[in-house]
């Protein structure tokens, strides 16, 4: 499969780094084709500027400043996200991502006044994610970055995607054990894709 990577942190010695090296090796050991993108390594500009939306809506030529990022997420079979989560969600970076990149005709059709999904390309959807809260805290917050990655992102995707959720929370106060066995548990995950 060809698997689109799309990894969110701005340091290179974040537990995030750790995991992004995990689902990079374990994929392309699996066998599968890794496009990999680094939103901080890229200089990914998260902003949707006043111009930018005023065309988002325009399908002749809203894709156009971000042509080549559209072009990777189309090639794609399936998406594997790997960010920490900040203030409940995506870190802007990533945000911003889907701001500019999921776009009318993108991720989303208009069709006979109903909306249809965009990325049916994708089959399988994956996120490797860490929180600093304790699951229980998060579970009474809601877990948006959970009902986000697994609902929100699944309707705009194949019909049939699979979605799959790894999360590691309270890692504040989580044991260099604990942490080693979610980086196994990703890897078991990543190899068996
Ligand atoms: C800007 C910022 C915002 C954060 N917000 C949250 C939050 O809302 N909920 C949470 O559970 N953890 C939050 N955290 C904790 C991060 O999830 C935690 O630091 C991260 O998972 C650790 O992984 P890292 O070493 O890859 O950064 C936040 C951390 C930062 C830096």
């Amino acid at each position: 499969m060809k698997v689109h990577v799309i990894y969110a942190h701005p340091l290179a010695n974040s537990l995030a780094a750790r995991l992004h090296e995990v689902v990079v090796d374990s994929l392309t050991e699996a066998g599968h084709e890794v496009d990999d993108l680094d939103l901080y390594a890229d200089g990914f500009d998260p902003v949707l500027s006043a111009q930018g939306r005023e065309d988002y809506h325009d399908t002749a030529i809203n894709q156009a400043p971000v042509a080549s990022y559209v072009e990777r997420l189309k090639a794609a079979d399936a998406l594997v996200l790997c960010h920490p989560v900040w203030n409940f969600g995506w870190p802007a970076i990533l945000k911003g991502y889907f701001d500019r990149v999921f776009l009318p005709d993108v991720s989303f059709r208009f069709e006979d006044n109903k909306i249809g999904p965009g990325l049916t390309n994708i089959r399988k959807l994956a996120t490797v994610t860490t929180y600093g809260a304790k699951h229980w805290r998060a579970m009474v917050l809601g877990d948006p970055p959970r009902k986000n990655a697994t609902r929100f992102l699944r309707v705009i995707c194949h019909p049939k995607v699979q979605v799959q959720y790894n999360a590691l929370y309270a890692i504040d106060t989580a044991t260099p054990q604990k942490i080693d066995r979610y980086l196994a548990q990703v890897r078991r995950k990543m190899l068996a894709f």
